[in-house]
């Protein structure tokens, strides 16, 4: 079947946004997506008719249960998550990062040793630092090439010792665009009994997350970035989750995954996070028949959201190449990630660029007054910027494409930044 990116960009209302007859487009996806109807339809709904706390004998409370409830299985699918006990809502990956942090710290003693690394968001890097800081761990580093914007997994086995307990890692990084090989590192994470942490945030709006193929311990997405609302879901393998002390209140339950969901949620967000799921799904069921069979053990809504994100991956490298060809026969671009063409399985489609002789921040500006929307700067990737030494210079443009986005956007963004350089 023919990609029908017409019936994707119906269902987002904001895409039909002009302004002075000229259209929105909307390239500041890694920073947040934007959402179908069906999405802030669901919060509205969840808002009129389950608006109460969880628990209660009266129809909205029974209401909220089932919000929550029916929001877990949605995540555990998009995830492949063996149970939705083991799916956990909160604010959003930062903040649900800090807290279990909290926890995972208290299992370590001095001298342990967590590994840390160059490519990640500062979300997946400064709560470990802190941590560490607090219960006298060693941080250690897993650089990343600057030519190759990739792992040299090499590097990674001489940084494991026998005192190593926490690899922290991401999917898909928010600067560089690298999709990291995850399932690999979890592997040799495991053969050694360390515990990994995944920030899958920007890996998750592009392509199928399995947690069970991958192989980790636990793995953290926000739904702003996959077309869903504000809101963070952290998913924990089972006996790690049970192990943990959390720090809750003491009237709040003591199972999981309730023992790690601080105060009231935000029972909208979750259902716009179902929401946000459904989406996906439609696709895989309406466009990605052909995608189907590459997923022969799972069934109804799981089998279509992961094949929906193969059939929408393969999309997104067509819009990647474009971009990529396009940006590299501009003078004095640069593009600060993978760029061959012959690799894109290797990357989402967030290409970030520098240009000789311009500031990132002035093309930025220079793209908002043509209602061409993109990020620059060090995007919260401090690490990154630093490791490509471009921290002092501005960092970069960044170009974040998704599914509903088309080529013609990206022509006109190309025609756009050949006037500005
Ligand atoms: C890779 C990555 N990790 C973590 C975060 C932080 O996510 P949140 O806003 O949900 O805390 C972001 C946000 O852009 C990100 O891109």
């Amino acid at each position: 079947m023919t990609y029908d990116l017409a019936s994707i960009r119906a269902r987002f209302p904001a895409l039909a946004t002009t302004d002075d007859g000229v259209p929105r487009i909307h390239f500041d996806n890694p920073a947040g997506t934007q959402v179908p109807a069906s999405v802030a339809a669901a919060m509205n709904r969840c808002m009129f008719e389950a608006s109460a706390n969880l628990g209660g004998v009266f129809r909205t409370s029974v209401a909220a249960d089932q919000a929550v409830q029916d929001a877990r299985c949605a995540m555990a699918d998009f995830l492949n998550a063996p149970s939705e006990e083991e799916i956990v809502f909160g604010q959003n990956m930062t903040s649900l990062t800090f807290h279990i942090s909290r926890s995972i710290g208290r299992h370590f003693t001095k001298g342990d040793e967590i590994i840390l690394s160059r490519m990640c968001h500062d979300g997946n890097v400064y709560p470990w630092v802190l941590m560490a800081r607090d219960h006298g761990l060693v941080v250690k580093w897993l650089p990343f090439n600057t030519e190759t914007f990739e792992f040299d997994l090499d590097v990674l086995d001489t940084l494991i010792t026998d005192k190593t307990r926490l690899i922290c890692v991401g999917g898909a990084s928010n600067l560089t665009g690298t999709l990291n090989d995850i399932k690999s590192i979890c592997s040799r994470a495991r053969d050694a009994g360390v515990w990994t942490y995944i920030d899958a945030v920007q890996s998750a709006p592009h392509v199928s997350t399995d947690v069970q193929d991958i192989g980790c311990d636990f793995l953290v997405c926000s739904a702003y970035k996959f077309f869903g609302p504000h809101q963070g879901v952290l998913w924990g393998r089972r006996e790690i989750l049970e192990l943990l002390e959390p720090y809750k209140l003491r009237p709040a339950d003591d199972e999981i995954p309730w023992r790690f969901e601080t105060g009231t949620q935000s029972h909208e967000g979750m259902a716009g996070t179902q929401a946000a799921v459904e989406y996906i799904a439609w696709i895989g069921e309406t466009m990605a028949q052909d995608y189907h069979d590459r997923y022969p053990a799972f069934h109804g809504r799981r089998k279509y959201v992961h094949a929906a994100l193969d059939f929408l991956f393969d999309y997104e490298k067509e819009l990647a190449a474009h971009l990529i060809s396009g940006l590299q026969q501009l003078p004095g671009v640069k593009i600060q990630g993978v760029s061959d063409l012959s690799a894109l399985d290797r990357r989402v489609p967030t290409v970030s660029f520098t240009a000789a002789g311009s500031q990132p921040a002035d093309i930025a500006r220079a793209l908002a007054d043509r209602n061409i929307f993109v990020w620059s700067g060090h995007n919260f990737a401090v690490e990154v910027v630093e490791a490509l030494g471009i921290r002092e210079s501005g960092g970069a443009v960044r170009i974040g494409p998704v599914h509903y986005n088309s080529i013609a956007e990206i022509d006109t963004l190309l025609a756009a930044l050949r006037e500005i350089l």
